[in-house]
């Protein structure tokens, strides 16, 4: 994890992050957007609402490295396109081990308005609590953006999946997984077990 600055906001914000993450974010927007005529069928009075979920959530607004420009962090932007495309998100549910970082992203929430919960531990505690407190009705989005593939539970999964409506939008780094394969087959404490539990059972890592 990088260091925290002071951001254009004068709230605490992401230094450097690589200039993918505009594209990432755009992909986050994307689909919230093309989703908000769904999402209108659950808000309302005396309808289930529809959650945002925001396992790593990140401190909500950062520096991009290659430009200089600041960027909303990702529950922020979700909070934003959600409102412009009049189908507010009924809850917003952010969480991110690290107490800076998650209470820089809940306060620019409530400074926006938005209905902002925070959920204290690591995502695998968080996606526990949350599956609990959410309405079963409801319509759900999860957003998950580790930063590497360790800190991608599978326990993240499987809390949510019982869910009956739920979308989730998961960042797997593409360069994670060729760049540490070789430590990963070969270590006796692998990211992949939390990633792919049972893993060891199928595959042969020597062949
Ligand atoms: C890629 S950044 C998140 C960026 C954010 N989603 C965004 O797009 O603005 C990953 C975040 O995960 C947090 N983190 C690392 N390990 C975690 C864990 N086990 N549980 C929850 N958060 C974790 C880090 O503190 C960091 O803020």
């Amino acid at each position: 994890m990088g260091k925290l600055i002071n951001g254009d906001d004068g709230m605490p914000a992401e230094d450097e992050v690589g200039i993918w993450a505009k594209e990432k974010h755009d992909y986050l927007r994307r689909y919230l957007d093309i989703s908000r005529g769904t999402r209108k069928k659950w808000l309302g009075p005396r309808k289930a609402g529809a959650t945002f979920i925001d396992l790593f959530c990140g401190p909500g607004r950062a520096r991009v490295k290659e430009t200089g420009e600041w960027i909303d962090g990702s529950a922020i932007a979700a909070w934003k396109i959600s409102q412009e495309g009049g189908a507010s998100f009924s809850d917003i549910y952010v969480a991110d081990i690290d107490d800076a970082r998650r209470t820089a992203t809940v306060q620019r929430l409530r400074q926006l308005g938005a209905p902002v919960r925070e959920l204290t531990g690591s995502a695998v505690d968080a996606a526990a609590a949350v599956a609990k407190a959410v309405n079963t009705y409801g319509l759900h989005f999860a957003f998950i953006d580790p930063f590497s593939l360790g800190t991608l539970d599978f326990r993240i999964i499987q809390s949510l999946a019982p869910l009956k409506h739920i979308d989730m939008l998961i960042h797997l780094s593409k360069m994670y997984l060729p760049r540490n394969l070789g430590i990963n087959l070969a270590s006796e404490e692998s990211a992949f077990d939390s990633f792919a539990p049972g893993w060891r059972e199928k595959i042969n890592p020597t062949s």
